[in-house]
Formats: C-alpha cells, sequence, structure tokens
C-alpha cells in the first residue's frame, strides 16, 4: 500500500514524516515562527500549526490544540481512490471551491463570467507586530506586547483575486483571532457570494458541539450534540445576531466536562446574520466554518476594491468547557471592550420599565427616582416612553425616530428634570444620582414625524410591503444620511442635559432589504453610528439591548461594555440564560435586575433574596420595579442586597467564572468568581426545588489555591484543598433558595 505524507511517498503503514516547522530557539520564544513555508503560532497552552502544500499551493493545517514541540508528525494520507481527491482528504486552512473537496467551502465567488471556481494558491506571508484594525468593522486589539500578527496572501491567477488571511495570536489568552481580506485585482466585478472568517479543519472525528440557542425571553440556552457525519449548521437570518443563535461555537470532546477535557470555542464579533457550518467529512475530520450568512452577502466587489469579513475568536483550552469561558471572558474584558467603563464603576441602577412601562408623567418619574435612591440605587434610568412631539410615543405605536422631548410629559424639556434628579442622594451615601436615558435610534415607526418625511428611510424592497414588527420599520443605516441623522439626534439629547448612561434598545429583526448586501452594509453603517457616538461620549455609560439579548454579541461588546442579557427577569430562567451566556460573554458584560414579583414575563414569585442573588451575577446589578409598590419585608431587604451587590461587583467585573454546578444537571446551580488578584472570591449557590427528606448538597470549589488558606464568611478558615476536595454544604428551606459566601484567603 501507498501512502503519502504531503508530497512525499513512501510504503509501509509506520511511515511518519517529520516537518521541520521551526527552529527550537525561535519557537519557544515567539508566538509567530515562520519558517519558509511552515507556520506556527505559539499562546501559553496553544499551539497553532500549519504549512504551504508544494504540489498545490494550498494551506494545510497540521495542528490546532495544546502546545507542541518543533517537530510535529505529518498527517499520513491514504491510497487515493474514490471521488474525492487528494485535496478532499487533507486539512485546509481556507477551502476554495472545485478541485475535488466536496466539503463545504470557506469562500465562494461569482465571477463577472459565471464562474464559481477559485483556485487560491500561497504567494507570501509578513508579520505585523501587534494587530491593525479592521475598517469599519469591531475587531479585538492589544499592543505589540499583547498580540503579533501573521498574514498569508493566497492569490487565484487566473481570477486575479488576492485573499489576504490574517492569524493574529494573543499569546496569554490562548486566542487566535482570523479574518480575511477579498481584493478584486482584475478587470470586472466579481460577487462574493459566501465568505468564511473562520475555518478550520480538525482531526478528529467524534467531536460535540455546543452552540446557544433561543428565543425571545430565553435566550443563551445550552445544546450539546455529537456532531454526526454531512453539514450542521445553525445562524441567524434576521440581520442581527438575533435571539435564536448566538454567533459562538465551541468543539469538544465527547468526554469532556466543565472541567476537563479538550475545548475549542469560536466566537464570531459580528453583530449581523451569520452562519455557522460544521462538517463531519468522509474522510474523518470535522470541519468548522464561521462568518457571513451566504444568503444575505452577493457582495459586489468592483475591480480595485475590498471586502474585509469580521473577525473569528478561536481559543483552546485542556481545562474544559470552563478553561474554554475563561480564557474568552478574560480576552474581552482586556482586549475587545473600549468603554472606560470595562471593568469598572457599574453604578446600581434603576430603570423605569417594568415598574411604570409607558405610565408616566414628568412628575411620577421624579417620584421613581426618590425612590431609587432611597433604596440605594446610584443610576436612575428613564426608559421607553419620554419622547416624540406630533407624535407623542404613548404606547409602541408611534413616536420612534423622533428623538425629541414629549412636551406634555416634560413641559419644560429634560434638563430641569434630569438636575432635579442628579441633585438626589442615593440612600445614606453623599453619591448623587446619575441620570440614564432610553434610545431605539435604528427604527422608525410609521406614525412618526421621521417617517413622514422620509419614507424612504425604512428599510423596504421595492414595491413589496413593509413589514412591520411592533408596528415599526427598520432604518436603512446603510445611507450616510441616516447615519448622520441617528448620530446628531442622540448627540442633541446627551448635550442637552447631565446624561451620563445611555440604553441602546433595538426591536425587530430585519425582514425586507433592497439587497442582499445591503444587510452587510448595514453593518458597516451601524458601527460608524456605534464608534462616532461612543468616542464623541466616553464618559457615557452605553448599555446594548436588543429586546434582552437579541444582539449579544462581541461586535456590539466593541462599542457598548454591557448588554441587557434578557427581558426575561425571572431569577430562575435568568440562571439558565445568564450561565449559557457565560459560555462566551464575560459575566462583567451582563446587565440583570431585581424585578417584582409575581415576575412580569413567567408569573412566579421568588424570594427577593434569590432575585437579588441571581442579579449580583451580573457586571450591571440594577433595579426594574417599583419600591413604592413592593411588599414591605421586600423592601426593607433591598439596601442590604444593593449593598452586597456593589461589594461583589469589582469581583464579578475583573474576576474569573467558575460554573461549579450547571441548572440543567443540579438542582444546586452554583458559580464561584474568583478576584483577578485571587484573594477575594465569592460563591452563589441556588436551589430550585425543595429537597425534602434527602441529604444536602456539597458544593465542591474550583480554582483555588489548594495550599493556602480562606476564611469563609462564618471566619471558619480552610484550606483551598479542603475547600476544593470536601466542599461547603449548604441546606435550603421551600424551594427557591440562594446562598452568598465570601472566601477571603488568608
Ligand atoms: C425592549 C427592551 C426592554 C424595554 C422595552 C421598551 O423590550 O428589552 O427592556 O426597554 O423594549 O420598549
Amino acid at each position: 500500500m501507498v501512502y503519502l505524507t504531503r508530497g512525499v511517498v513512501a510504503t509501509g503503514l509506520t511511515l511518519l514524516a517529520h516537518s521541520v516547522a521551526v527552529t527550537a530557539k525561535e519557537s519557544s520564544a515567539s508566538p509567530i515562527v515562520a519558517d519558509g513555508t511552515h507556520f506556527a503560532l505559539n499562546g501559553k497552552n496553544v499551539a497553532y500549526r500549519f504549512h504551504v502544500d508544494n504540489t498545490t499551493g494550498d494551506l494545510l493545517g497540521d495542528h490546532f490544540g495544546g502546545s507542541v514541540g518543533d517537530n510535529i508528525p505529518l498527517e499520513v494520507i491514504g491510497e487515493v481512490n474514490g471521488w474525492v481527491s487528494d485535496i478532499g482528504r487533507v486539512r485546509r486552512e481556507f477551502p476554495d471551491q472545485g478541485r475535488g473537496d466536496y466539503r463545504v467551502p470557506a469562500i465562494s465567488i461569482r465571477q463577472s463570467e459565471g464562474y464559481t471556481v477559485s483556485e487560491f494558491r500561497y504567494k507570501s506571508h509578513k508579520i505585523i507586530p501587534g494587530k491593525p484594525a479592521l475598517p469599519g468593522l469591531p475587531a479585538t486589539m492589544g499592543t505589540e506586547e499583547d498580540v503579533s500578527t501573521l498574514v498569508i496572501s493566497m492569490y487565484d491567477k487566473y481570477s486575479d483575486v488576492a485573499a489576504d488571511l490574517s492569524y493574529s495570536i494573543f499569546p496569554k489568552h490562548d486566542a487566535i483571532v482570523r479574518s480575511v481580506n477579498v481584493t478584486n485585482h482584475g478587470t470586472g466585478n466579481i460577487t462574493i457570494e459566501s465568505l468564511a472568517s473562520l475555518s478550520v479543519d480538525l482531526p478528529y472525528e467524534d467531536l460535540d458541539m455546543i452552540n446557544l440557542r433561543g428565543d425571545w425571553a430565553r435566550e443563551a440556552q445550552r445544546e450539546r450534540r455529537s456532531v454526526a457525519y454531512g453539514l450542521q449548521s445553525f445562524g441567524s437570518s434576521n440581520g442581527y445576531s438575533g435571539h435564536l443563535h448566538n454567533p459562538f461555537l465551541a468543539l469538544t470532546e465527547p468526554s469532556t466536562t466543565e472541567s476537563q477535557g479538550e475545548a475549542w470555542g469560536f466566537s464570531l464579533v459580528y453583530t449581523g446574520s451569520f452562519t455557522v457550518n460544521v462538517e463531519k467529512g468522509s474522510q474523518g475530520f470535522t470541519r468548522a466554518l464561521m462568518g457571513f450568512n451566504p444568503s444575505q452577502l452577493s457582495w459586489v466587489l468592483p475591480p480595485g476594491e475590498t471586502l474585509t469579513s469580521p473577525e473569528c475568536v478561536s481559543v483552546y483550552s485542556k481545562d474544559g468547557i470552563g478553561g474554554m469561558s475563561r480564557s474568552l471572558h478574560r480576552l474581552y474584558r482586556n482586549h475587545l471592550i473600549k468603554s472606560k467603563f470595562a471593568t469598572s464603576d457599574r453604578p446600581t441602577l434603576l430603570n423605569s420599565w417594568e415598574g411604570l412601562y409607558f405610565d408616566f408623567n414628568q412628575s411620577s418619574i421624579y417620584d421613581l427616582a426618590k425612590e431609587a435612591a432611597g433604596v440605594g440605587a446610584k443610576l436612575f434610568v428613564l426608559d421607553d416612553g419620554w419622547f416624540g412631539k406630533e407624535y407623542p410615543r404613548l404606547s409602541d405605536n408611534a413616536g420612534l425616530g423622533d428623538w425629541v422631548p414629549n412636551p406634555d410629559r416634560f413641559p419644560d424639556g429634560l434638563e430641569p428634570l434630569v438636575k432635579k434628579i442628579t441633585d438626589l442622594k442615593a440612600a445614606n451615601t453623599s453619591t448623587n444620582m446619575r441620570f440614564g436615558i432610553w434610545f431605539e435610534p435604528e427604527m422608525v415607526n410609521p406614525n412618526s414625524t421621521l417617517y413622514d418625511e422620509h419614507p424612504d428611510w425604512a428599510l423596504h424592497a421595492g414595491p413589496y410591503p413593509r413589514t412591520e414588527a411592533r408596528n415599526q420599520l427598520v432604518l436603512n443605516l446603510a445611507l450616510p444620511e441616516v447615519q448622520d441623522y441617528i448620530i446628531k439626534s442622540v448627540s442633541d439629547v446627551l448635550k442637552s442635559a447631565d446624561i451620563s448612561y445611555v440604553k441602546w434598545d433595538n426591536n425587530r429583526g430585519i425582514n425586507e432589504t433592497p439587497s442582499p448586501a445591503t444587510n452587510h452594509a448595514y453593518m458597516l453603517g451601524m458601527y460608524r453610528v456605534f464608534n462616532e457616538l461612543t468616542t464623541q461620549f466616553p464618559d457615557v455609560l452605553w448599555e446594548g439591548c436588543a429586546s434582552g439579548g437579541g444582539r449579544f454579541d462581541p461586535g456590539v461588546l466593541q462599542y457598548f461594555p454591557q448588554i441587557w442579557t434578557s427581558d426575561n427577569t425571572d431569577a430562575i430562567d435568568r440562571i439558565s440564560i445568564q450561565l449559557g451566556t457565560s459560555l462566551a460573554y464575560p459575566p462583567s458584560a451582563m446587565g440583570a435586575h431585581l424585578s417584582e414579583v409575581p415576575n412580569h414575563q413567567t408569573g412566579r414569585t421568588v424570594p427577593v433574596a434569590v432575585r437579588a442573588h441571581v442579579a449580583m451575577m451580573g457586571g450591571s446589578f440594577g433595579l426594574e420595579l417599583n419600591p413604592a409598590v413592593m411588599d414591605e419585608e421586600d423592601k426593607a431587604a433591598v439596601p442590604g442586597l444593593v449593598a452586597l451587590a456593589e461589594k461583589v461587583n469589582p469581583i464579578i467585573l475583573n474576576g474569573d467564572m467558575w460554573r461549579l454546578n450547571l441548572p440543567e444537571d443540579s438542582n444546586w446551580p452554583a458559580v464561584l468568581f474568583i478576584a483577578e488578584d485571587a484573594r477575594n472570591a465569592v460563591l452563589f449557590v441556588f436551589q430550585v426545588a425543595p429537597n425534602v427528606n434527602h441529604s444536602w448538597p456539597r458544593i465542591k470549589l474550583q480554582g483555588l489555591d489548594p495550599q493556602a488558606s480562606y476564611k469563609v464568611d462564618d471566619g471558619v478558615v480552610y484550606t483551598g484543598a479542603t475547600l476544593m476536595n470536601i466542599g461547603l454544604q449548604f441546606a435550603f428551606k421551600g424551594d427557591y433558595g440562594s446562598q452568598v459566601v465570601m472566601l477571603e484567603k488568608q
């Protein structure tokens, strides 16, 4: 039998060819080593290797996983028989179309002649210290110490199209970030029909895939399944990252758990529609692609122009799904979120929505703000309903687009009210209340002055009906005049009063567009708006929202350090929503509020402490109720709960998260947060259903220093080893119990 090892022909089953990819000295020291046409990216505990195939010019993957030495065994390829050609039996970094690789390609280009075949061959490469920004797109960032970039230039000589693959490695975080630039050097227009930011072939036949599915008010439900032969796809087609599927994928060994085993995490830094393809091929490899949704691309690229893909972050951990999440969290906290509030200063807020909905005036808003200050909130947020002149926003059927205060509700404008509210002091402090406000700037109600004046600014497809959702249409943010209008109207409001927080909402999907490409053009316009406003108002704390977590993605996080995790404020539902969201996103990014009972979404009544404890696991803790109508006892508990939330908040914002028990597996979900300096930790334990005539759960901690001693709440000191090997035991009364335990390293 004949075996091929990348162009090496040999006989015998035992043959392994060794590629001398890198020299020993360089490999241990450098994050990127390019030795001829062999490439190595080295992280603290990750190695990524690939090389150029001498015969085909293709880029072939050699390894993405734990650290390796300089020499690595190359793939041994069996005799080529059947319809799948050589190129379909190897691990490709940038699979194009044609030549007998029948797996899903990373790029599909329709040339002006109609061909959809391409042949990208390696041309050259360069190493760049640091990481260049992506034009018009959100992207991870860092200094030359934090990150290094390798750009591989591929070229299709038949169509004169170039594809530059950019790989940036953050060695400290075991993260590799990839994006692709496609440039048309030919003479006719080409159309990019599909383009994946990530394409990786793992040499494993048995893997599990994990993704986050859901819908409105039940976002981020963890879904785990075995990767089957053929294609498994999920994604979004509603114009945004959406509630239904998050732009996140994990691949794991079937035996991987939260704390053990190999896990690869992939996270797309993009807020638009996307597609994830996982394909187990006939030859036993698993391909993962993540990028634009091909049904909403058809991007026409005239000669001389470039399309830049969003970037995809890949992390690897051998410490299970928890290790994968912690790498993503650290990367996002330190190298994605631009806001100065990324890891600090998130005031306890009270948002008016569930307390008053649309039913308020100037004086009831002030009363609510006084109540907020009375229970210790530091920021009052005026939600939906404050705007609209000709078409006042009294319900959700009017006013979006007209960002001027409703003159009936605020006869003197916002300024005097904001002044009165910011003069209030939060209970028992000398801290002045801050004031925040809600916008939904990407939208327009047909009942609005904006729509009367600019009906063409709403997204539509020629003569087809403009389908409404929540009585509203989506503005076409691909149009510069729409972008400018939004920037101006939001800035005018922010300049009109002392406003230090904005909740940026977005409450429907995109249905009709003039062309598929409008979807990405919209995103570029939206990012321009986000960038300009957050740059112009760096002292404003911006919170993203899209009917809750309809846009919980790294693209939004670049500009807004926190996102309203879900419109479902039921504490028990929130445990799985927040823990699911934490697969990819740092707890610092989650907005989470204590709301009233019975819960407005589920009708469930949960004790006030449990509601607050769940909410304080989010970086932005808040209240979503009217304290004036609370049960007296519950209300009396709020200031203490606010104080506890503020005490644990720095650990939530900066610390590492250890999911000890998952709500889908246990009646006692538990999470440990360990501060960045490892001196303090906080443990949250919940009980979901009553426990009768049965022993009480023991929660084994993780991530502590086994030798160190830790003082637990009650003053008893245990070693880390004891806390991790025996754990702490908890007892609860009734259903819906919770406990918060502080740990302090001695
Ligand atoms: C969305 C948000 C809510 C609230 C309402 C206001 O549903 O997710 O928090 O702001 O809009 O209309």
